[in-house]
């Protein structure tokens, strides 16, 4: 099935309105930083890229799929935000938004089939301004309702870091740590999970 079905499918059967909460790593790493350009890669229904936006970071927010980025755009609009964020559809692993940016965030930019997450990932620090930073979030345990296998193993932020094949001159890696949170499932179920944060800033 292609990568746009999948999602859609999913998104189709969800709810169709934003959480209206950021991620807990995005709020955390991003608030101290003067606002500017910024890029989300897998916005979903656009919560973070909502939050971004009333931060007063110009967004570009990208997903695969045109279910999610449509809820996106009416939580934008309801938020009153809409003139802030310019939603773009692409399947990363087939093209990329054109800009540098003062700010890329990819959060748990993951997905069912096999694709080049490491490619994209790397492609995604390229659009990194100068001075500017990239935010990776990503799954280090597997939740209670996930569609992940049991037996899943998820990669360390060093070993994520190694596929991106960064030149190490150019950038300061300012957080390369786990992190516990609470996370919600699509019933309404909690349990602790862990994720994984790459935080690192463009020298040059
Ligand atoms: C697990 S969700 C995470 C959504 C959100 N960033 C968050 O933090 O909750 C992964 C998102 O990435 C998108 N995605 C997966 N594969 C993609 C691809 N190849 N190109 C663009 N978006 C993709 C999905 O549509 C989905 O919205």
């Amino acid at each position: 099935m292609q990568t746009e079905t999948i999602w859609n499918d999913i998104y189709a059967k969800g709810p169709q309105t934003s959480s209206g909460q950021p991620g807990l790593a995005l709020s955390q790493f991003v608030a101290p930083l003067r606002p500017g350009r910024a890029l989300e890669l897998g916005c979903a229904r656009g919560d973070d890229a909502v939050w971004l936006a009333r931060q007063g970071w110009h967004m570009t927010a990208v997903d695969v799929s045109s279910v999610a980025l449509g809820i996106a755009a009416r939580n934008a609009e309801a938020a009153g935000v809409a003139d802030r964020i310019r939603f773009e559809a692409h399947d990363l692993a087939l093209s990329f938004p054109e800009g540098s940016f003062d700010l890329v965030t990819a959060s748990f930019l993951h997905s069912p089939q096999d694709w080049p997450r490491g490619a994209v990932l790397a492609r995604a620090a390229q659009a990194v301004a100068p001075g500017g930073h990239i935010l990776i979030v990503e799954h280090a345990s597997r939740a209670p309702w996930s569609w992940s296998p049991e037996n899943t193993r998820f990669p360390s932020a060093q070993e994520t870091l190694t596929t991106m094949k960064l030149a190490p001159e150019e950038w300061a890696h300012r957080c390369l740590c786990p992190i516990a949170r609470t996370a919600t499932g699509p019933k309404g179920q909690s349990a602790t999970v862990t994720d994984n944060v790459l935080f690192l800033q463009r020298l040059s």
